[in-house]
């Protein structure tokens, strides 16, 4: 064989891995630059972890399953990485770590530690044919695997004694995302959970809070999963915002998503407060006047809910019903931004199907699959990278030590 491992996809757990596998390494991957996505991610400066890495921040049908690689390489062993190589950062909220520079001293970082493992990296380049090559002609019993590359310099064959999938998910198709890993995967009888676009902005039909498109206050946000304390942001199209984001990965089409929208305070005891002390004040201006939330979100609520009157004129009932919209506020997304703005998608390559402390195929000896592909999904504050990094690091050490 030409090559010990091949690896597909020259993201973030791409280089991850061929700068650790040991070998003979070749990575394939069709874009123009390597990791991309680590280049775009925090705003251009890549929120890398976080300090608080569980397996609870983590989406999967096995939620077990990410335990072992997480534990292996943790956040501290990547901060470890960074400081060897001088890159240094800060904490942003929520245990979230950004460099202090640009994210491409990441890419920098992993593309001189390829090379120094002697990493041979093609771009621009696609696999047209993945073969098992077998002895008995029983893909189970593979010995390598044979792919056609097609690239700037034509078609070449190729072959290696180890295959990793390392392609990601299919977030963002404009900048090369594909579904190629779930296609391989099946092509060797694995199977792909549902897949959907997740950390996304929700939307709303009829333009429902356009007026209101760039008012942000802090929320918290729950679907069908655990609620989020962070930011909301109304858009031209719906809803967006750290807080919708994360409660976007536990949504599903046709469901309600839950709004407190003044997290922080008891909204029934300042309204009735104030009723006592501000009584002739008119009930939309106190609700922004007391802090509880802004201006324009509360003109807006006013026609919505019809809210007339002073406070003095308000029952306890009145206020407590108020309070209770104000922290209960069920809204119906029609739909979200889709895979065109979806940090990650959720779902991927059956966990049942892989070990967890190798990545390795249980299917298929020498097949790996890493990274976003598979069916583990981190919350939004650094955790997909950390499983770039964790899924990588278990793959590359179970192939650096066969
Ligand atoms: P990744 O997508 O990084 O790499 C896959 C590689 O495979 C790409 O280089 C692609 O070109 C290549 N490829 C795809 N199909 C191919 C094919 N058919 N043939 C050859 N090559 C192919 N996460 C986080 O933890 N912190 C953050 O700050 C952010 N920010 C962020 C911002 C934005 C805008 C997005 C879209 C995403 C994030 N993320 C994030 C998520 C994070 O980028 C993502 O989880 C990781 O990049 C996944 O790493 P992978 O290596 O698995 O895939």
């Amino acid at each position: 064989m030409e090559y010990d491992t091949i690896i597909l996809g020259a993201g973030a757990a791409g280089l991850m891995c061929a700068a650790h596998c040991g070998g003979r390494v070749l990575v394939v991957d069709h874009a123009r630059k390597p990791a991309e996505k680590i280049r775009i991610s925090g705003g251009g400066r890549c929120n890398f972890t976080n300090l608080d890495v569980t397996p609870e921040k983590f989406i999967s049908a096995n939620p077990h399953f990410a335990r072992s690689a997480l534990a292996r390489y943790t956040q501290w062993d990547f901060i470890d990485l960074l400081a060897r190589h001088g890159i240094t950062w800060h904490e942003k909220t929520l245990g979230q770590l950004f460099c202090d520079g640009r994210s491409a001293a990441i890419i920098d970082m992993l593309l001189r530690m390829c090379a120094r493992a002697g990493a041979e990296i093609t771009l621009e380049t696609t696999a047209t044919a993945i073969t098992p090559l077998t002895r008995s002609g029983n893909a189970d019993d593979a010995t390598g695997y044979g792919l056609t590359l097609s690239g700037p310099e034509g078609r070449r064959q190729v072959r290696a004694r180890r295959l990793v999938l390392a392609t990601g998910g299919k977030s963002i198709p404009k900048m090369g995302a594909t579904g190629f890993a779930y296609d391989v995967a099946a092509q060797f009888g694995h199977s792909v959970t549902q897949t959907r676009p997740a950390l996304v902005p929700l939307t709303f039909s009829a333009d429902r809070f356009r007026p209101l498109a760039g008012t942000a206050l802090p929320a918290r946000v729950a679907a069908d999963g655990p609620p989020f304390d962070e930011a909301l942001l109304f858009t031209h199209r719906g809803l967006s915002g750290p807080a919708i984001l994360q409660a976007s990965s536990y949504w599903r089409e046709g469901a309600e998503i839950v709004v407190n929208l003044c997290p922080g305070a008891d909204a029934y005891a300042v309204l009735r407060a104030a009723r006592t002390k501000v009584g002739r004040r008119s009930l939309v201006r106190s609700l922004d006047g007391l802090g509880l939330i802004p201006a324009r979100l509360a003109d807006h609520l006013g026609t919505e809910w019809v809210l007339t009157g002073n406070l003095a004129d308000q029952s306890d009932r009145a206020l407590q019903t108020l309070a209770d919209r104000l922290t209960h506020w069920r809204l119906t997304p029609s739909g979200s931004e889709g895979y065109r703005t979806a940090e990650v998608t959720l779902g991927g390559i059956d966990t049942a199907e892989i070990s967890s402390k190798t990545m390795e195929s249980r299917r298929q000896p020498g097949l790996y699959f890493i990274g976003e592909c598979v069916d583990v999904t981190g919350w939004l504050g650094g955790y997909n990278f950390q499983w770039a990094w964790s899924s990588a690091m278990a793959a590359a050490t179970a192939i650096a030590a066969a």
